[in-house]
């Protein structure tokens, strides 16, 4: 027992050593990303190096607990290159998450003149928007607040309209700037006026919804729905800026809180195991928020920096939407988006994977069981944009943290 506490002791101080000269070298490393603007984050080596190390060990049985150790050694790695290159600040240095941020928005987003429009809905509490325009307006910019009907169902061309009569009659110009602040319908629509007026404006995103905060505030989309289709008119137009306050959640009803979280667990699930694990164990979610987002936005961040435009690695994001679409839309507003996502996660995921991923929507109230019929919802998939003649690409995952692209036919949808 003492030499083998010995050999231990001996390891763990060789290893702190080791640390020491591995983060010195992951430091470089920052400098060196920072300097060339290269993402902190390379998931396609993460993996590679991770099953090329743990093939490199003997015992064949330890593999498991190696991949482990390295996967936390390498998130280890990227959080210190994180902070060291952008503080408190998230990469392309464009998302702020801070408790509070909203009441130092004119200072953060630095806008230091001319004209805002500040987009809101009917349902965020409209105090939100009014501390926004307030810090705006302290910086010098004449600031106006265009309140929409809150809802998916307004997310359409008259509301689009309303924002961009406001910016028309408000007489604004190529250099003035839409601020949206609200959830993913909010984000997404002043988003779209802020992209299609005059060709394109400046556009700083404040989401209030975890959902939004996840997901839909950062990747350009933005959109309207049409003629009873989600998303069908739109454009892509990255936002200047991003505000997160963590602190606005505190007023979202709990069913949309967890809503956004079915977003981060599928993110959890297809590219970040410790994600998955951290909303897996989490004892308290106001807690973990903060970290949660972060780890969000860095894999999403990562997953658009690689593919803008949505055409390879990107549909990874759509994991359970193929059938969450169709469930969204033929349930008629029984589920709310993340709510649809869960329930579609589950066709495409296996083995211990679908175990853990039920097992987590239970904890946090999401659906895990519809009644929806299957011919009803494969009518729908049919007629989804995203399909291609009779096939369709879907994302799988049997792995936490990792998975696979695979093209199937519509009839092979394992509905
Ligand atoms: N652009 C993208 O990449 C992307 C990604 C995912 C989803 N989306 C879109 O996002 C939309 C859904 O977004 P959502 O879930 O945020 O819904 P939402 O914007 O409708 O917000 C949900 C409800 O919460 C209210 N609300 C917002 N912030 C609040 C706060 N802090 N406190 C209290 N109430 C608050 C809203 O008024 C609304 O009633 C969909 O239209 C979807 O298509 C876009």
């Amino acid at each position: 027992m003492t030499e083998e506490r010995r050999t231990i002791d001996f390891i763990d101080t060789e290893m702190a050593r080791l640390f020491e000269q591995r983060m010195k070298a992951v430091e470089s490393i920052a400098m060196a990303k920072k300097a060339s603007g290269a993402p902190v984050e390379d998931l396609k080596r993460e993996k590679e190096i991770i099953a090329a190390r743990s093939e490199a060990l003997g015992n064949q049985a330890l593999r498991p607990y190696y991949r482990d150790f390295l996967r936390s050694v390498i998130s280890v790695s990227k959080d210190y290159q994180t902070d060291l290159i952008y503080g408190d600040k998230m990469p392309g240095s464009d998302i702020i998450i801070e408790n509070g941020c909203i009441s130092r928005a004119g200072e953060l987003l630095g806008i230091s003149g001319g004209k805002v429009l500040v987009v809101t809905d009917t349902g965020v509490p409209a105090r939100y928007a009014n501390t926004v325009a307030a810090s705006i307006e302290s910086k010098g910019a004449s600031v106006s607040i265009c309140t929409v009907p809150q809802g998916e169902a307004n997310k359409n061309i008259q509301s689009y309209t309303h924002i961009l009569e406001a910016l028309v009659e408000g007489g604004f110009t190529r250099t003035d700037a839409v601020v949206a602040v609200g959830g993913g319908v909010v984000g997404d629509m002043a988003g779209f006026a802020a992209a299609t007026f005059m060709r394109g404006i400046r556009f700083f995103n404040i989401p209030t919804t975890l959902l939004s905060q996840v997901d839909s505030s950062i990747g350009g989309k933005t959109a309207i729905d049409f003629a009873g289709v989600k998303n069908i008119v739109g454009a892509f137009h990255f936002p200047s800026k991003v505000l997160i306050d963590p602190q606005t959640l505190s007023t979202l009803d709990p069913r949309q809180l967890h809503n956004g979280l079915a977003e981060a667990i599928k993110m959890g699930a297809t590219g970040d195991a410790e994600l998955f694990e951290i909303i897996e164990k989490s004892a308290g979610l106001s807690q973990d928020l903060p970290q949660i987002i972060r780890r969000c936005l860095n894999y999403k961040k990562s997953v658009v920096d690689s593919d803008p435009r949505e055409s390879g690695l990107r549909r990874v994001l759509n994991f359970g939407h193929t059938v969450g679409h169709a469930i969204e839309a033929c349930g008629a507003g029984q589920y709310l988006h993340g709510e649809s996502v869960s329930l579609g996660m589950l066709y495409f995921a296996g083995g211990d994977a679908r175990r853990r991923i039920a097992t987590v929507l239970e904890k946090y109230d999401l659906p895990v069981s519809h009644n929806i019929p299957a011919e009803k919802l494969l009518d729908f998939i049919s007629h989804d944009k995203k399909a291609s003649g009779d096939k369709i690409t879907v994302v799988r995952v049997t792995e936490i943290g990792s998975f696979a692209f695979e093209t199937i036919s519509i009839k092979e949808l394992p509905l």
